[in-house]
């Protein structure tokens, strides 16, 4: 059983006292995680970690989905060797920046172009950008039942972390519904002719109903916005190469991150000619100042995308992810009905990325008891953060593994329902990412 983390403690202390946070995305932060759990990981291989207390882990949430085929996975790895070899950066560009962009597009057949930077924030605002000038309008509409789409202005201005960002910002972003059509329909109405773009995820753990995206991008069509799907989880996940092919709906922008290099940072920008060539210097339009990194090309990242591309469609990965996937599906709700906790636990989502929901006895979303419920999994070694991130990585073991983890985990659920989650948590529950004070 796993109960000491006080090297993970004594490190986190003090690097919240030099680094705001003590991490570089809030979902890292010790505030992320029971108290009873690792808050620094030391390394990974293949489907595990090990946290600085040397605790072992099979890992379910693989770098915030970042990981998608394993931890220092070698096929990855010595792609990614080679081109440390032959240097990173250099004043022109470097020919693995075509190669990869025509083996991505390739394998992105609704894209024509695309561009390439470290972090996903920065090609959801470049989408975002691109809209505008594509348009000439000012707002934007994104799909508020969709967790992030980036830490810039135009997003987090209308969140309840907002300090920082002029009003001004946040009064030129509106949200609707996922398949809620009615409150796409009403934005347009309600905004005519000055929406620049709809940005929203394919899916995230509900399914589209009545032909939602579709839908969704006619009424860009009909009011001339730009249709903008966010793969940054979906992509290279879902589906290949992401949930809009899966979905059968095709996006004149999106954007790609998470899952396209193995955790290595390559982000794409990709899209319609005819609205990405503003981005570019051969043309006789208004220019767009679009994507302009320095370590936007850094080439062994770029050759970390090749080689995870290629692995995954050459070994097709999504298909075995799925079968996995569909393997915890039914051994959960198996779980959930033999300890009567159908009230109380529920997956749901597409079996390459199930989301676990955890309630009280009422059947209200609890924070209490859903950090009981990781503090449990760590217990016996399961590193889980509400949703299932297999990869080609793990094994049939650690899924049996796993179902003795969910079932020992299931056994506290059960009496901290009848007794209250304080009496087993130890420590606080876990805060939204999203607030204004701590
Ligand atoms: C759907 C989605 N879009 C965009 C982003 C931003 O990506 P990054 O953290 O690489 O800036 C995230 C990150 O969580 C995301 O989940």
């Amino acid at each position: 059983m796993i109960t000491k983390f006080d090297n993970s403690d004594k490190m986190i202390k003090r690097a919240q006292e030099i680094i705001p946070a003590g991490c570089h995305t809030y979902s890292k932060g010790p505030d992320q995680s029971p108290l009873l759990g690792p808050k620094v990981i030391s390394h990974g291989k293949g489907s595990h970690v090990w946290d600085v207390d040397g605790n072992e882990y099979i890992d379910w949430a693989m770098g915030l989905t970042a990981v998608s085929l394993g931890h220092a996975f070698e096929p990855v790895l010595s792609a990614v060797r080679e081109e440390l070899e032959r240097g990173v950066n250099f004043q022109c560009p470097s020919p693995i920046e075509t190669k990869l962009a025509e083996l991505f597009l390739e394998a992105v057949p609704s894209a024509d172009m695309v561009k390439f930077a470290k972090n996903g924030s920065t090609v959801t605002t470049a989408a975002i950008k691109l809209a505008r000038a594509y348009t000439g309008k000012k707002m934007v509409a994104y799909c508020a039942d969709h967790g992030f789409f980036s830490y810039d202005d135009w997003y987090m201005g209308t969140k309840a972390c907002n300090s920082g960002v002029p009003e001004e910002m946040a009064s030129l972003t509106l949200s609707f519904r996922y398949n809620d059509i009615k409150s796409v329909e009403t934005l347009f109405e309600k905004y005519p002719n000055q929406i620049a773009c709809v940005i929203l995820e394919p899916m995230e753990f509900d399914f589209p109903v009545d032909n939602f995206l579709h839908k969704v991008k006619d009424l860009c069509r009909k009011n001339g916005a730009v249709f903008i799907l966010d793969e940054m989880i979906t992509g290279f996940k879902l589906g290949f190469p992401g949930a809009h092919t899966l979905l059968d709906i095709e996006p004149d922008l999106s954007t790609w991150g998470k899952g396209v290099a193995n955790g290595f940072s390559a982000c794409m920008l990709a899209g319609k000619r005819d609205i990405m060539r503003l981005g570019g210097i051969d043309h006789d339009k208004e220019r767009v100042f679009l994507i302009s990194t320095t370590h936007g090309a850094e080439t062994h990242a770029l050759a970390a995308a090749i080689a995870s591309i290629k692995y995954t469609r050459e070994n097709n990965t999504i298909e075995s992810d799925l079968q996995k996937g569909k393997r915890i599906e039914v051994g959960v709700k198996d779980l959930i009905k033999k300890f009567n906790l159908e009230k109380s636990i529920e997956i749901k989502g597409h079996p390459n990325w199930l989301l676990m929901l955890f309630k009280d006895k009422n059947g209200v979303l609890s924070d209490g008891y859903k950090t009981l419920f990781y503090q449990e999994m760590i217990k016996h070694g399961l590193l889980f953060r509400g949703t299932f991130n297999q990869s080609i990585s793990h094994s049939q073991e650690d899924i049996q593994k796993t179902f003795e983890g969910l079932e020992k985990s299931m056994v506290v659920y059960s009496k901290a329902l009848e007794e209250g989650y304080e009496k087993y948590l130890v420590g606080e529950p876990i805060k939204p990412v999203f607030r204004k004070f701590n």
